[in-house]
């Protein structure tokens, strides 16, 4: 694997411990100004410094992220059909390399959709891309979309992946479902498991434990976070497993603690007088490692 190709998969599944916790915010693409997440600019800012990749639209990514900000972005370039058009899988890549190149993405993103009318289109696309983003070292994730009428169970989802990994998909993005680890143990790249539907919080830290117990490298989340009621403690205590390796009770106390937290304030300055205190060493108190970037 060529060393950009490498260094900018290193970005997004983090090699020290071969995780990944990447925050969703790519579904405008096809559903418009989706729940909690109208205002894409406000949802992002606070989880921001929580996640290792951002997965995004360029129109997102331009309006509603930072320039300064050293956060990874997983760039969708696919894209062509919406909620309410005919049919969902009727998708073409539609942002150019040279796009992605200039908004610095760490790796590009498409959907394909196996057994769906236009899958065949799809899974062409994906080659397609493979052949261009490997010019230029960008990895590609793919994500198996399911189509309404299509299980999310392993045998689909295993032949889904396989295919993508088939056509030169460096990350594939899928479900969780039950025997998740025969879709792993066949899909011969890694495997990142999408959020879905909201869920209550600790069904979703459940999900993300047993993902990761599974095989998959990660979480790619979005509903489950910014729909939240508490965003930013949700991103945290999924990270705190997908991280720290936390159990699910012990990420859910973390959710529950932080939930109740009041978000800071900026209290303007008081004018006290200085009180030129020698700095102490205090010692280190037991908190639970939440690993916070
Ligand atoms: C679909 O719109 C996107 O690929 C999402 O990025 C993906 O489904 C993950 O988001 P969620 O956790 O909300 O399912």
């Amino acid at each position: 694997m060529d060393w950009g190709l490498q260094n900018r998969l290193s970005q997004i599944i983090k090699p020290q411990n071969n995780r990944a916790l990447m925050l969703a915010v790519d579904h405008g693409y096809f559903l418009g100004p989706t729940e909690k997440l109208e205002n894409p600019k406000k949802v992002i800012a606070p989880l921001l410094k929580y996640c290792d990749s951002l997965m995004l639209t360029r129109g997102v990514q331009r309006t509603s992220v930072p320039t300064s900000t050293n956060v990874p972005m997983v760039l969708r370039v696919s894209g062509g059909s919406s909620i309410i058009g005919e049919d969902l899988s009727q998708e073409e890549i539609t942002v150019s390399i040279k796009d992605a190149i200039r908004l610095n993405a760490s790796a590009l993103a498409m959907s394909i959709f196996v057994g769906s009318k236009y899958e065949h289109q799809t899974i062409v696309n994906l080659g397609k891309l493979v052949n261009e983003a490997e010019e230029y070292g960008i990895p590609v994730l793919a994500v198996t979309a399911v189509g309404k009428e299509l299980g999310k169970d392993a045998r689909y989802l295993s032949l889904a992946c396989r295919i993508a990994a088939e056509q030169g998909a460096h990350i594939v993005k899928t479900y969780y479902c039950d025997n998740f680890e025969k879709v792993v143990q066949s899909c011969p790249v890694p495997i990142i498991v999408a959020g879905g539907k909201k869920i209550y919080e600790r069904d979703a830290l459940q999900l993300t434990y047993d993902a990761i117990k599974g095989g998959a490298v990660g979480v790619d989340m979005g509903r489950n976070i910014w729909q939240s009621e508490n965003p930013v403690a949700m991103i945290r205590s999924v990270r705190y497993i997908v991280h720290g390796n936390a159990t699910v009770d012990q990420a859910f106390k973390l959710y529950q603690t932080l939930r109740n937290e009041k978000p800071q304030q900026n209290k303007p300055q008081q004018n006290k007088p200085q009180q030129n205190k020698p700095q102490q060493n205090k010692p280190q108190q037991n908190k639970p490692l939440e690993n916070k970037k």
